[in-house]
């Protein structure tokens, strides 16, 4: 007997930004979040219930899961199997459309996938708000990415309630323009920089105290369709995590000289009228906040400047999703 289940899940990214734990052993954060879906970037990932496996195996973009990659994923299908009351291992295919470790959010769209098409496989019926909590156990920003559009994760008290929810949908329309200024692996992973930073920053301290507040004003200026309000309080929210990374002790910088040439860009975009705000995540990529008609202008300069880098343009994106293919 075969059961396999495929799902789709999109990258997210925070306008206001999960860093730090409160419990690492459950994964649940010191804050909530609340980030928007992407609709480019897929991760699409099969789970295929293998009874004769003595270990999960698979691959990711085509080449054996191993190592750490591996037992990652095979932790979090313990989750899955306890759950389930299940002893059987499983392959897992997985294809992620963007470079892994880029701080493009492969983690996030990767374990959403592997919650939603694991569940199926394993016969869990699960609502939206179990596979989010689920996901989470899998990597923290993942919860978000059961759900599409603007998404909240609300921190919780236990395991079963610090899961993601969808905002209610508003006018503001919202476009992502990212700079890839580099794509290859990140230097130091976010798992151990925020725990870093939670044990050492002298602001970690003021981070948690800020955050909800940020999250209670950005709900209202996303109900508000506010655009600009939205834009200049995710940036402001971005360089204050990255503030209270760099603070850490040893620091967690993540920038490089080109991250500080593309913020400065934004900046020199704003002052032209050309409206944009910018939001970091744990690698030096720049992401551009910006109305969808500025959207293709703004990839153009950020092309024009940095000799010809991959530039992508992502609006607001779906709910992960499973592909019919479900057999059992
Ligand atoms: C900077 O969700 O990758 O992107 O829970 O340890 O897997 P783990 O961390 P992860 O952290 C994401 C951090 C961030 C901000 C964000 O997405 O909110």
């Amino acid at each position: 007997m075969t059961k396999v289940a495929t799902a789709v899940a999109h990258p997210n990214i925070a306008l206001i930004k999960y860093w730090g734990k409160r419990d690492a052993a459950q994964q649940l954060p010191a804050t909530g979040s609340l980030s928007l879906t992407l609709d480019i970037a897929p991760t699409t990932t099969t789970v295929e219930l293998d009874e004769a496996a003595k270990a999960d195996y698979g691959t990711l973009n085509g080449e054996d899961l191993s190592g750490k990659e591996l037992s990652r994923v095979s932790k979090f299908l313990d989750h899955v199997r306890e759950r389930a009351g299940s002893t059987t291992y499983t392959k897992v295919t997985t294809v992620n459309e963007i470079p892994t470790g880029a701080g493009l959010a492969s983690s996030a769209s990767g374990f959403a996938a592997l919650a939603l098409a694991a569940a199926k496989a394993y016969g869990l019926d699960y609502s939206p708000e179990q596979l989010s909590a689920l996901a989470r156990r899998g990597s923290g920003s993942a919860c978000r990415s059961i759900f599409g559009g603007l998404v909240e994760w609300l921190p919780g008290d236990d395991d079963a309630s610090s899961h993601a929810v969808a905002l209610p949908s508003t006018d503001l329309e919202l476009s992502l323009v990212v700079a890839v200024l580099s794509a290859g692996r990140k230097k130091i992973d976010s798992r151990a920089a925020m725990q870093t930073t939670v044990e050492t920053s002298p602001f970690f301290p003021a981070w948690v105290e800020q955050v909800p507040k940020d999250i209670e004003e950005m709900k209202q200026h996303i109900a508000a369709a506010d655009f600009s309000a939205v834009g200049l309080l995710a940036e402001c929210n971005a360089m204050a995590m990255h503030a209270s990374a760099l603070a850490a002790r040893p620091p967690v910088r993540y920038w490089n000289s080109d991250s500080v040439a593309a913020l400065d860009l934004v900046a020199t975009l704003r002052e032209e009228g050309l409206e944009c705000y910018a939001t970091m995540d744990a690698g030096p990529n720049v992401k551009i906040l910006c109305r969808p008609s500025d959207a293709e202008k703004i990839a153009e300069r950020f092309r024009n400047e940095f000799g010809g880098i991959n530039v992508l343009i992502s609006g607001s994106g779906p709910a992960a999703y499973l592909v019919e293919n479900t057999a059992s």
